[in-house]
């Protein structure tokens, strides 16, 4: 299990003539995957999702607020003293093409972290050969064809699934999908987004998916649950499915009715909210983050900022002050 309670980060960036800007990419984000569950965090871009999943894969530090994995606490640890966590959670890039090495055939990119992974468990030399294939197999593909081959001479839903196989050799709690099947053809996605649903259930991994695309995290499964940021704040939490049926908060419903999907699998519902104005980066972050998008602002929203709700038995979270249920995509599109 890992947790997340109140994880801040703000990047300063320079270039401005009035020195450096704050960037504030979280803003005290709470979050739970539980071993082998599924868990999507979405939003548009910018809004701090990879910055979210490189914290939690322990690649990025993060200046307020804390990670727990497995009942350890990472902000007591050392440097050092985390990365043994870390080999837990891996992470698969977006982008096939460049996560590989070029000059590497695909049994020398899996050799050395599998060699790495013998030597951590007291294994022979020679397992690493005979996992490398038990790995290809377990992502569906032909070991005997790919082992000896360049990434060139893949397409790209071959060399996503050797990037998901590489990351499985370091034996991960958790797989952080970081916008996994964004660059892939649209004729290969679904495959993509099975089998990552299918290595949960193998392999009892967890996999936090992190996407633009609110209806793909629909295929990662029934019982995921969905995770909707808006400038580094989450605004709505809970089960995909109720989410996705009856959104509540007036940005979820904007992503939903946006509709930016997997081409030709939704449809938009009957109730379009579309954002009345575009976001002002420059705006000091008083009231609601949403506010100037918000069909539904009313004066208290541009005072007082609406903070999600603790769970107390509730299941479905948001961080409005006039939440709505509006279905804008119909319950059932694209099964
Ligand atoms: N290394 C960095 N230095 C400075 N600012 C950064 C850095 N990384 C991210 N940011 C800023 O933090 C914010 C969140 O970025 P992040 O990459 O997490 O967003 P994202 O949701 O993954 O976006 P996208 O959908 O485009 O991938 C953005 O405003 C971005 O410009
Ligand atoms: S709090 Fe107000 S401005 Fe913010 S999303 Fe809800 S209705 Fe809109
Ligand atoms: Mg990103």
């Amino acid at each position: 299990m890992i947790t997340g309670t109140g994880v801040t980060k703000t990047y300063r960036q320079r270039g401005s003539i009035l020195g450096a800007r704050q960037v504030p990419a979280l803003r005290g984000v709470d979050f739970a995957v539980p071993r082998g569950g599924a868990v999507s965090f979405i939003g548009e871009s910018g809004c701090g999702k990879t910055t979210l999943g490189r914290i939690i894969a322990g690649l990025e530090t993060y200046d307020d607020g804390d990670i727990v994995i497995d009942g350890t606490s990472m902000s007591g640890l050392g440097h050092r003293a985390r990365q043994p966590f870390f080999r837990r959670v891996q992470l698969i890039h977006q982008d096939p093409y460049s996560a590989l090495n070029p000059t590497r055939t695909i049994h020398q990119t899996l050799s050395a972290p599998l060699a790495l992974r013998a030597r951590q468990t007291g294994r022979s030399r020679s397992w690493t050969d005979e996992r490398a294939e038990e790995l290809l197999s377990l992502v569906g593909i032909d070991p005997g064809y790919v082992l000896p081959r360049y990434p060139h001479q893949l397409s790209g839903g071959m060399r996503q699934r050797v990037v998901i196989a590489r990351a499985l050799t370091m034996d991960p709690d958790v797989l952080v999908a970081d916008e996994a099947v964004s660059m892939i053809d649209v004729s290969l996605r679904l495959g993509i987004l099975s089998l990552l649903k299918d290595l949960r259930v193998r392999l009892g991994v967890g996999v936090l998916f992190i996407t633009h695309d609110i209806a793909t995290a629909r295929y990662i499964g029934d019982d995921s649950e969905l995770y909707v940021i808006y400038r580094g704040q989450v605004v709505e939490r809970g089960p995909t499915e109720t989410i996705i049926a009856e959104p509540v908060h007036p940005y979820t419903q904007s992503l939903l009715s946006a509709i930016p999907v997997l081409h030709g699998l939704e449809r938009p519902g009957e109730e379009q909210v579309v954002p009345t104005e575009a976001l002002d980066e420059g705006r000091a972050d008083e009231g609601c983050l949403f506010a100037r998008r918000c069909p539904f602002v009313t004066e208290r929203c541009e005072h007082e900022m609406p903070v999600l709700g603790r769970g107390g038995g509730e299941v479905q979270r948001h961080a409005c002050f006039h939440p709505q249920p509006r279905s804008v995509i119909p319950v059932g599109a694209g099964q």
